[in-house]
C-alpha cells in the first residue's frame, strides 16, 4: 500500500515525526513524503528533520510564503502533479494549514481516499484560517483520525458518518513520550540560557489574530514586559511574530525587557517547557504540551479547540484586550494554578492504531 503523507509546517513535522516513525515499521506499507515548502527557514523546517531523524522528503514543493489564496492555489497544483505521478493508494494529512487543505483537496478531486490526523477540532471562529481549512478538509476526508471525544462530537454534529470517525488519541503526545526522553538527554538550553527550573515564563506568540492586530499585538508584549520585571519571560520568536513587531515599530522597544530567541528544535522547546513555572502561548501544540508535562498555561486567545484542557483546570483563556490584562493572569498564575488530572489525549499509541487501521482497511 502506498501513501503519500503531505507536511508543510513546523507542527506538521512533529506530528509526521511520530506516525512515520510507526508506518515505515509497518509491513507492506510504503510512504512517500512530500514537503510543501510552507515552512522553510532551517530553524522552522530542517532542524526537525534531523532531531526528530524524519526522512528526507521525496518531494520538496518549495512553495513558501504568499498570500492565502496564492499560497493554496501552487500547492494544489504542484501537489496533484505528485499524485499523478505517485497514484497513491491514501493521502494522509495533518492538522489545519494551508497545507493540510491543499493536499486533501488535491487527492479528493482525483478521487484518491484522504485520511485526516487531527480532524473534528473546531474553535468556532471562521475568520481564523485554521478553522476554514479544518472544517473543509474533515469535509473533504474519507477518514478522519480524531484525537478527543469533543472532536468526535463535533463531527457527528456536522453530519459525518459513524464509520469515518476513528478516536485515536493524539499523535502529539505519542510525539511527546517518545522524543522527550530524548530532549532531557541532548538538550542544553537551559544551560545555555542560564535558566533555572520553575524561575521563567515560557511565552509563544503566532496566531494572525494576535499579530496582525497591531493593538493586542501591543498588548501581549507590553503585558510581557511588565510581567518580565517580576520573572524572565522567554520567548521564541516566530518568524511571522517578528516580522509584525518589526513593522509596527516594536520590536526594538520589546528586545531589551523579554528574552527574545530564535525559533528553537523540538528538544530543546520540550526542555523550556517541561522547565517553567508557567507556559503562555497561542499555539494549539504549545497548550497541550504544557498539560503533558503538567505546567500550568495560560492561552492568549479568546477560544480554545483544546476544551478539555480548560475542563481540566491546566489552561485558562485570556483574550489579550490590554497589557493590563494581559500582565494581571500571568502576575495571578504564578501565585495559585492547579488542574486536576486526566487523561484526554490517549495512551501514546495513536501512530500505532493509524497504521492497522489504514492497514486493515487497505484501499478505500
Ligand atoms: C502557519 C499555519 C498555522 C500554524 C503555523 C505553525 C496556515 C494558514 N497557518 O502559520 O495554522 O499554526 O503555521 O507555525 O497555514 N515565515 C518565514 N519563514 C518560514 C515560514 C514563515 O519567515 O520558514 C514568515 C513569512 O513572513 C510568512 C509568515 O511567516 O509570510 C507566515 O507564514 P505562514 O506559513 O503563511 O503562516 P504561519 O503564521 O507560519
Ligand atoms: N515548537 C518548537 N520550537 C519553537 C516553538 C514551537 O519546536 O520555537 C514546537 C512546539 O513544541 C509544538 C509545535 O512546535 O510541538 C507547535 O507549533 P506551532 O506553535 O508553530 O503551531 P500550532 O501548534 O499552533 O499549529
Amino acid at each position: 500500500m502506498k501513501i503519500v503523507t503531505i507536511v508543510g509546517a513546523r507542527p506538521q513535522f512533529i506530528k509526521a515525526a511520530a506516525v512515520s516513525r510507526v508506518l515505515r515499521k509497518t509491513q507492506g506499507v510504503r510512504e512517500v513524503l512530500v514537503h510543501t515548502g510552507q515552512h522553510y527557514d532551517a530553524n522552522m523546517s530542517e532542524v526537525f528533520f534531523q532531531e526528530l531523524e524524519i526522512p528526507r522528503p521525496d518531494y520538496n514543493l518549495g512553495i513558501g510564503s504568499a498570500t492565502h489564496g496564492a499560497q493554496t492555489g501552487r500547492m494544489l497544483e504542484a501537489i496533484e502533479e505528485v499524485l499523478f505521478k505517485e497514484k497513491p493508494d491514501w493521502v494522509l494529512v495533518y492538522g489545519d494549514t494551508n497545507s493540510t487543505l491543499a493536499g486533501a483537496l488535491a487527492a479528493v478531486k482525483l478521487h484518491i481516499p484522504v485520511a485526516h490526523i487531527e480532524a473534528g477540532l473546531r474553535s468556532f471562529n471562521r475568520r481564523m484560517p485554521e478553522e476554514v481549512n479544518r472544517v473543509l478538509t474533515d469535509h473533504a476526508s474519507d477518514i478522519l483520525f480524531a484525537p478527543t471525544k469533543a472532536a468526535v462530537e463535533n463531527l457527528r454534529r456536522e453530519g459525518i458518518s459513524e464509520e469515518q470517525i476513528q478516536l485515536v488519541g493524539d499523535v502529539m503526545y505519542d510525539a511527546a513520550l517518545y522524543y522527550g526522553k530524548k530532549a532531557e538527554r541532548q538538550s542544553q538550553i537551559l544551560n545555555r540560557l542560564e535558566l533555572k527550573p520553575g524561575e521563567y515564563i515560557l511565552a509563544t506568540i503566532h496566531r494572525a489574530e494576535n499579530t496582525d492586530d497591531p493593538q493586542r499585538l501591543r498588548a501581549i508584549f507590553e503585558g510581557f514586559a511588565e510581567v518580565a520585571q517580576e520573572i524572565k519571560v522567554v520567548l521564541p520568536l516566530h518568524p511571522r511574530t517578528r516580522a509584525a513587531l518589526v513593522q509596527v515599530g516594536l520590536y526594538d522597544e520589546v528586545a531589551p525587557n523579554i528574552c527574545l530567541i530564535e525559533p528553537v528544535g523540538y528538544l530543546d522547546m520540550v526542555m523550556l517547557e517541561k522547565n517553567a513555572r508557567v507556559i503562555v502561548t497561542d499555539s494549539g501544540g504549545v497548550q497541550k504540551e504544557a498539560f503533558f508535562y503538567r505546567v500550568p498555561c495560560l492561552t492568549l486567545r479568546e477560544e480554545t479547540e483544546w476544551v478539555e484542557l480548560v475542563d481540566l483546570g491546566w489552561n485558562r483563556i485570556i483574550p489579550p484586550f490590554s497589557a493590563g490584562v494581559v500582565a494581571d493572569a500571568i502576575k495571578s498564575s504564578l501565585k495559585h494554578f492547579e488542574g486536576v488530572e486526566g487523561c484526554p489525549y490517549g495512551d501514546g499509541q495513536s501512530a500505532v492504531k493509524i497504521a492497522q487501521y489504514l492497514v486493515e482497511r487497505g484501499r478505500c
